[in-house]
């Protein structure tokens, strides 16, 4: 065979391998408003970055007929290429090979771009869009689910994973989404769910579609599996890049810098009238998110689940950060169930990855009630104690208004380790609230005062006046400043530089044992 034939078989064998599943199932995958996989990557890396590994890959099944059908890549593309030139190693499922099915064949491919980038160092993105396990392979294919969990879970905390759901993700193939750092998925064409619609209605008769069962937008704000949920696949791709902006590639690296013109002096005046002197109004802590973080530009994780506690990432003078913050808007800002675990995980993420975390505090404490109780408050809400006092990296803290109770403690105090508290001087930091402090310490006082109501008052006043202040706090070295509003950004860049360098180490263990 001449040299220019042998290439010219080189080009058939790429242009077999990237019709997939055929030109009609291409065609119906464009149809249903889906990108093929391979126009996923190119959208998702930077341009011409991308080397294909495996490609003339093909499954060993002889069982159903298989072995007549056989389909180079086998369902998956994967690779390696760059997000604003940084390494990230990336798979892709291929829906029309064999509905995107994991085989054992594309499992290896997967577990070899797994294991690269947990050598390398850098994140592993999975692209998902698969009917599950590839039926005709039986226990080859479950095995090739439990070796990318095993992966999944040893990478958990060195290289940050990421994964796309932009297709179904059905049965167990939900699980290596959900052990990775965040999860993107699509609305209308992706869902994930442990059993489908048929097998939801011949068990529990509830009669549910699928995106009822388990779409973008359930799982953005019910079930909080999901961390965004997006329009498109060009804005879930495009997302994926912005994230990587905040995130170091692997637990021994900083976070990238990122250059700003925003001036890290600047001051915002309105900020000293942000909070309202009645401490019952709402406000809404997302305008003081915005006005300190660069450029105000704030990537809110989670944004749908759990209102009441705000996560996401900025950047403060060119550095990530991590941004935890009660939202006084919603529920009061108050910490329940789910605002403790989302709030606990993304404290854990960021520390993994040496991100420093600034909490901003307005809470009238933990949420009261038979639901909440019975629910495990006490085992939920231990998770977000236990994740801020384990984190090591750089943690500020600004309180903005109310500290009671034991979420003072929780979120982020000066006892469990952070570096810097700030208070503002509408802080009320104390047991409880001046209301509910009054009604037991002067309980019987007030059950014999001849106007309950008046004297109620008096005394709900001199309460308020002493302890529901930051002065007191401030006096016992709690807090250590407390500082105008208008100079916070200016402030916590301060404290990024001062504490860049930060050294602590937890005790030498296995690991921890967190209220899971
Ligand atoms: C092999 C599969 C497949 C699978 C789909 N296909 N799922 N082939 N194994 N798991 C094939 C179909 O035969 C079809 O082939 C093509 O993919 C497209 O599928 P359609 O059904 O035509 O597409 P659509 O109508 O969009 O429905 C998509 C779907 C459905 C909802 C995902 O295909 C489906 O329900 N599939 C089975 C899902 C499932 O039960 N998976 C196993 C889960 S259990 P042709 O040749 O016609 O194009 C599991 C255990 C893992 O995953 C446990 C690990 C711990």
């Amino acid at each position: 065979m001449e040299i220019s034939e042998k290439i010219k078989e080189l080009h058939k064998k790429n242009e077999e391998a990237e019709q997939g599943g055929g030109k009609l199932r291409l065609a119906k995958q464009i149809e249903v408003g889906k990108l093929t996989c391979r126009d996923r990557i190119a959208l998702l890396l930077d341009e011409h970055s991308f080397s294909e590994v495996d490609k003339f890959v093909t499954h060993h099944c002889s069982d159903f007929g298989m072995e007549k059908n056989k389909i180079l890549s086998d369902g998956a593309v994967t690779g390696y290429g760059t997000i604003d030139g940084r390494l990230v190693f990336i798979f892709s499922q291929d829906f029309t090979v064999f509905g995107g099915s994991l085989s054992r064949t594309n499992a290896n491919k997967i577990c070899k771009i797994m294991d690269l980038a947990l050598e390398n160092g850098a994140p592993l993105i999975g692209l998902n869009d698969s009917g599950g396990a590839r039926i005709q392979e039986g226990v080859e294919s479950l095995g090739g689910y439990a070796d990318i969990f095993y992966r999944n879970t040893r990478a958990s905390g060195v290289i940050p994973q990421i994964s796309a759901v932009l297709g179904p993700c059905a049965g167990g193939a939900v699980y290596s989404p959900a052990i990775t750092d965040f999860i993107f998925m699509v609305q209308k064409t992706g869902y994930m769910f442990v059993t489908g619609p048929d097998v939801v209605k011949t068990v529990t008769h509830e009669n549910v579609d699928k995106d009822q069962l388990g779409g973008s937008l359930v799982h953005a704000s019910k079930s909080g599996v999901a961390h965004f949920s997006c329009q498109d696949e060009r804005t879930t791709l495009l997302l994926i890049r912005e994230l990587l902006r905040f995130l170091p590639s692997n637990n021994l690296e900083d976070p990238p810098h990122h250059a700003t013109a925003d001036d890290i002096h600047r001051l915002d005046k309105n900020l000293n009238s942000l909070i309202p002197l009645n401490s019952k109004t709402p406000y809404d802590m997302k305008d003081l998110i915005h006005t300190v973080v660069d450029d105000k530009f704030f990537l809110e994780v989670c944004a749908l689940y759990a209102p009441n506690i705000i996560i996401g990432f900025g950047h403060m003078g060119g550095r990530s950060v991590g941004i935890v913050a009660n939202q006084p808007n919603h529920l009061a800002g108050c910490l329940d169930i789910h605002a403790s675990i989302k709030a606990a995980r993304f404290v854990r993420f960021c520390d993994a990855f040496n991100i420093p975390i600034i909490t901003f505090v307005d809470v009238p404490g933990f949420l009261p009630g038979l639901d909440q109780e019975h629910g495990g408050i006490i085992k939920h809400g231990a998770k977000l104690l236990y994740a801020f006092a384990e984190a090591t990296v750089p943690k500020f803290t600004v309180i903005t208004r109310k500290a009671y109770g034991g979420a003072y403690d929780v979120m982020n105090s000066k006892h469990i380790g952070a570096d810097l508290n700030l208070a503002y001087p509408t802080a009320e930091i104390a047991v409880m609230g001046p209301d509910g402090a009054v009604n037991i310490i002067f309980k019987d006082e007030l059950s014999k005062s001849k106007d309950p109501q008046q004297r109620k008052e008096e005394l709900t006043q001199n309460y308020r006046e002493k302890f529901a202040t930051p002065y007191q706090a401030a006096s016992l070295g709690y807090i250590d400043e407390i500082i105008e509003p208008q100079y916070t950004r200016e402030r916590l860049i301060k404290a990024l530089n001062i504490f860049k360098n930060k050294r602590k180490k937890n005790p030498s263990k296995k690991h921890g044992n967190i209220p899971l």
